[in-house]
């Protein structure tokens, strides 16, 4: 080894994932596994970014691929820190992944937890893991506008598809992330957890699931949605991002508002549902 650190981000082919992978690369300390679930555009990311990166093959929408990703990345030797970054956005919560489950929160929220869970006999003493999460997950309209509130409710019901609004899955499946992550940090003293709201950050992929003319729609607002106090470029999401992984360790399980750490919301606090959480995804991921 060269005395890098070494760090797997999911999403590292888009967006927030893809810039934050470049800003760790280029300190130049940092060895980034781009997790990918698309092989060949992973390669491209990994060989933008210059060796010693590396692709590594990993569908979130499938529980053996998960199961998979991790033992390679686990054969590959410690691993520095975890960034579990990628998302999606569907219109309506009635799609299933390769288990049957609700697909935005078994990309987001599910799969996540497996490939954590799996490797956490593989992080070194005091690894940082990064939850990517969004002020959404708060459903105010002072952070989440005018999108839909979360609506929780027992996580093997949240796991089923069913007809609700897309959206408010997603700003649920955010909610699990910030539980998870504060479950993480109560259950693991030996790593160092940071849950990491990014903002608005418009020019992303996160709507690529929408139909066209919504896509249409949201590019043309996209340099507005810019000017917006709570909003950021994904050059500036992402140096955040790289930060919560790089910055000194804090109080595990701290949330950080676009890299200021701050009380998440009352709902995301707790215990007894982070708790319930936990124990569900075990359930729910078991092969
Ligand atoms: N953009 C925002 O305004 C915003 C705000 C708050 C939080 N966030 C969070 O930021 C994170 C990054 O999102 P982004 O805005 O950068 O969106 P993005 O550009 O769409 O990036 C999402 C990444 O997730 C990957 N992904 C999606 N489904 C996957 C699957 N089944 N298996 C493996 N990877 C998968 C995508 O892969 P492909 O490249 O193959 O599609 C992409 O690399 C997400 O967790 C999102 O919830 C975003």
């Amino acid at each position: 080894m060269d005395g890098r650190r070494t760090a797997l981000v999911t999403g590292a082919t888009s967006g927030l994932g893809r810039a934050a992978a470049g800003v760790l690369a280029a300190t130049g300390g940092w060895q980034v596994l781009v997790g990918a679930r698309d092989h060949h555009r992973g390669a491209e990311v990994a060989a933008g970014l210059g060796p010693p990166a590396h692709v590594v093959a990993l569908d979130l929408a499938s529980l053996d691929d998960v199961r998979a990703a991790a033992a390679r990345v686990a054969a590959r030797g410690r691993l520095d820190a975890l960034v579990l970054n990628a998302g999606v956005q569907l219109p309506r919560a009635d799609r299933a992944s390769a288990d049957g489950y609700e697909l935005t929160f078994a990309v987001n929220h599910l799969a996540h937890f497996l490939l954590t869970v799996e490797l956490l006999p593989h992080l070194a003493p005091g690894a940082r893991v990064v939850v990517v999460s969004s002020g959404t997950h708060w459903g105010t309209w002072r952070r989440s506008g005018p999108f839909p509130a979360p609506r929780w409710a027992d996580p093997r019901e949240l796991a089923r598809p069913r007809r609700e609004s897309g959206q408010r899955a997603y700003a649920t499946s955010k909610l699990a992330n910030v539980l998870f992550g504060a479950e993480l940090a109560r259950r693991h003293p030996e790593v160092d957890v940071a849950v990491f709201d990014p903002g608005l950050v418009p020019g992303t992929g996160l709507h690529r699931g929408y139909p066209a003319p919504a896509r249409a729609v949201y590019t043309v607002l996209a340099p507005l949605l810019a000017r917006l106090p709570f909003a950021s470029g994904v050059e500036q999401a992402a140096a955040g991002l790289a930060a919560a992984v790089t910055d000194p360790p804090g109080t595990s399980g701290r949330y950080l508002e676009r890299g200021v750490e701050t009380p998440s919301s009352p709902e995301s606090r707790d215990p007894a549902r982070a708790r319930e959480l936990w124990e569900a995804s075990l359930e729910l991921t078991r092969p």
